[in-house]
């Protein structure tokens, strides 16, 4: 996943959440967020949805002036690359104007096709100055980003099949048919309000001209669309009143959602995502909608249908659109067949919790899950025909068969714990590829996905699924026992107070932080767990805030160990970094400063994507984690720490000072994760100002804490 910026505005949202009423007639429901240089708009009405995106660099930038077009269907779209006829590519100014017609500034359009309709949206562009198209790519968003984010890559194939036609008498179409020699993408523009004719230059490649002025566009497909849920069809129905609340991220929500399944962010991850949408379900449980046709299923159906039927392994990222049907073609292949990225290690651990959580444990989910899971798979060829039920069996038998080594008698080794798998460099959530500093056996993982999904399973089996497997019922607890109480200790790291301290000024003196060190704040042991060991059973010596995991996933039953975790979590929250995770814009996921290893210090700045920065999602699971925790204290089978007067305190302290931090950052939450500087104190700082990763404005799990809240506990 990739950088979003934080700091955007939220210029209008207009509340008119998608409804098709029952006369037949729809109501749209747009948004426009400002995210300088970029200006974006959504639309979805019943039959499609788009995001619109202007980039308007201004002078002195070197960007180049574009639309772009996001189509959830297909993960397709379409991007416009301008430069001024004279002059550098700052000088040219771009803006969308309101429609005379409807006053909206996108229309929707929607017209008749075989064998689908031709559906996108229509508006109009303003050049401040006499502006060339220097290129058009068509198709899918992975071919844009191909060209974005992969150094000016195009695919020759796909950019030599786009062709430039007149429109009407005065203005030009640009399009493209697909690989598939079926779908087509068009993007016509003629002048509005007097502006020149659009005019075709003819020449090695064919561009096109535009005066001062403005020309109305419209960009289209004839692509199956997705069934989209509009704001009142993804959530619950007794959390509607979120619709008028929350209009922006209800509406983010919705454009993100679909029967089919949920998508990850737009315009970059605007497709499948297995880890983002299930740790958003997870989160957002409460208030999305359940039963046949809710948010709920989507995203458990969209994970089943794309399980690996050869070992059970969840899909990360689907393959689709136009780009299947190119990389079907690289191997020779002509088919417009979906693929899968099955390369992580954690997504199949979310999957049987999810189900768990549903199928078990509300009324709506007991009630369906027959029917559910006797649902024949259809997305992927191979697992055509293919029950639900058998493919979750299979992720499953996985997670059994690769968990039972660790948790036989004295089986507890290094060798035992789950790896990344060999060749690559990631696996779980922190897929940059240093995110891990080069660690193999991640901690979350180990620590908290595999006992929470043996959990599941159990329960699950307790509940009747699984019936090859009854044994399942005892067994997956054994299991998961073994897992939740002798996995911590391979991760733990203790700093003695005065090594601590000096560890900390060392590290700011080698980092150049300009804060203080506050070492002060140490007055006895600092303990935390390692983001990963190395293959070698070496903790990689990063704080983090993967503590999370356990603390909103598992009700660990050890009470000396939960006691003592609990403790260090809030700890490292209650002190500021470098000491601890703690800072003005939020806890740091990762913080090297006692790592003692410059190398790694350099590889977790606030300029990388997992290092000393702020992600919007690991502060909702905290807080989630955190209160659940807490909650146990109000059950009749109290944990010790309740008991513990001062740990309890603390824990609680911990959890408000988190929610403090929270509530001065409500700004940044819906981004998918920011940055900061140090004058003064940590300011905000949008990732992009570090990095050259164009970022997501709306990302599916920066949205959880519509769901998420500061509770009394
Ligand atoms: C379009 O109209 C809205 C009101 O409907 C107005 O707030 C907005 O400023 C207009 N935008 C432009 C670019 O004229
Ligand atoms: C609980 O965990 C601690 C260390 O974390 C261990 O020493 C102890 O034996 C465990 N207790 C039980 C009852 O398993
Ligand atoms: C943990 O216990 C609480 C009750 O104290 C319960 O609500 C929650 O569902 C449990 N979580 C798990 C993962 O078992």
């Amino acid at each position: 996943m990739a950088a979003l910026l934080s700091v955007w505005l939220l210029v209008a949202a207009l509340l008119s959440p998608t409804t098709l009423a029952q006369d037949g007639t729809c109501t749209a429901s747009r948004l426009q967020l400002s995210d300088p240089p970029y200006e974006s708009y959504f639309l979805s009405d019943c039959h499609s949805s788009s995001h619109v995106i202007l980039t308007s660099p201004g002078s002195g930038s070197d960007a180049s002036p574009r639309l772009l077009i996001a189509w959830p269907a297909g993960n397709s779209g379409i991007a416009a690359f301008f430069k001024p006829e004279n002059g550098n590519s700052g000088t040219l100014g771009l803006h969308l104007e309101n429609s005379t017609a409807s006053g909206q500034i996108l229309d929707s359009v929607n017209l008749p096709g075989n064998p689908n309709p031709r559906v996108g949206v229509s508006g109009f562009i303003h050049f401040d100055s006499p502006a060339i198209l220097t290129l058009p790519i068509l198709g899918s968003i992975r071919n844009i980003r191909d060209y974005t984010e992969g150094g000016g890559n195009l695919n020759k194939d796909a950019q030599n099949a786009v062709q430039i036609v007149k429109y009407n008498d005065d203005g030009a179409t640009i399009y493209r048919t697909w690989f598939d020699d079926t779908t087509t993408t068009w993007l016509d523009f003629s002048p509005s309000s007097g502006a020149d004719a659009v005019k075709i230059i003819p020449g090695d490649k064919y561009t096109v001209r535009f005066g001062t002025g403005t020309y109305r566009f419209s960009a289209t497909f004839n692509y199956p669309q997705m069934q989209q849920l509009s704001p009142q069809q993804v959530l619950d129905e007794a959390s509607a009143g979120l619709i008028n609340q929350n209009p922006d991220q209800t509406i983010s929500l919705s454009f993100l959602s679909y029967k089919e399944k949920l998508l990850a962010g737009t315009w970059r991850f605007l497709t499948y995502f297995g880890r983002d949408s299930m740790i958003s379900a997870l989160l957002m449980q409460p208030i999305l909608s359940q039963g046949e046709g809710g948010a709920i299923e989507a995203v458990i159906a969209a994970v089943l249908e794309r399980i690996n039927r050869a070992d059970g392994t969840v899909c990360h990222e689907e393959i689709i659109g136009d780009y299947s049907t190119l990389l079907n073609r690289q191997k020779g292949i002509k088919s417009t067949a979906p693929g899968c990225d099955y390369k992580m290690i954690d997504t199949d651990y979310f999957l049987p919790v999810l189900m768990k959580n549903y199928f078990v444990d509300t009324q709506i989910g007991k009630d369906r899950a027959s029917d559910f899971l006797g649902t024949k798979a259809s997305f992927l060829a191979e697992n055509s025909g293919l029950a639900y039920s058998a493919l979750a069996q299979l992720t499953a038998e996985k997670i059994m068969k690769t968990s039972a080594a660790f948790a036989a008698k004295g089986g507890q080794t290094v060798a035992n714990l789950i790896h990344l798998k060999d060749g690559e460099s990631v696996g779980e959530w922190r897929d940059s590829n240093n995110g891990l500093a080069g660690g193999r056996i991640p901690y979350d993982v180990n620590t908290a996905l595999v006992p929470s999904a043996l959990r599941a399973i159990a329960a699950l089996s307790s509940a009747g699924f699984f019936p090859d497997h009854s044994d399942w019922k005892d067994t997956a607890d054994q299991y998961a026992q073994v897992w939740e109480d002798s996995t911590l200790q391979f991760f733990q790291v203790n700093v003695g107070a005065s090594e601590a301290k000096s560890l900390l000024s060392d590290y700011v003196s080698q980092s150049s932080f300009a804060g203080p060190s506050n070492g002060d704040d140490i007055t006895e042991d600092v303990t935390f767990y390692g983001l990963a060991l190395g293959s070698n059973g070496d903790v990689v010596r990063v704080m983090n805030t993967d503590d999370c995991f356990r603390h909103f996933l598992l009700n660990t039953t050890n009470q000396t160990q939960l006691s003592a975790y609990l403790g260090q979590t809030a700890d490292n929250i209650l002190r500021t970094f470098p000491a601890g995770l703690s800072s003005d814009v939020g806890l740091f996921v990762a913080n090297p400063a006692y790592g003692g290893d410059a190398s790694i210090a350099s590889n977790f700045k606030n300029s990388d994507y997992h290092g000393t920065v702020v992600w919007s999602w690991q502060l909702a699971m905290m807080a989630a984690g955190l209160a659940r925790q807490l909650d146990r204290c109000r059950t009749g089978d109290q944990p010790d720490f309740c008991n513990d007067g001062n740990l309890q305190k603390k824990v609680l302290t911990a959890y408000n000072h988190l929610w403090d931090l929270i509530n001065a950052n409500s700004d940044q939450l819906s981004g998918e994760m920011w940055s900061w500087k140090y004058d003064n104190g940590f300011q905000v700082v949008p990732f992009s100002s570090y990095s050259t990763t164009e970022s997501d404005i709306r990302q599916l799990w920066s949205l959880t804490f519509l769901a998420i809240h500061w509770d009394n506990v």
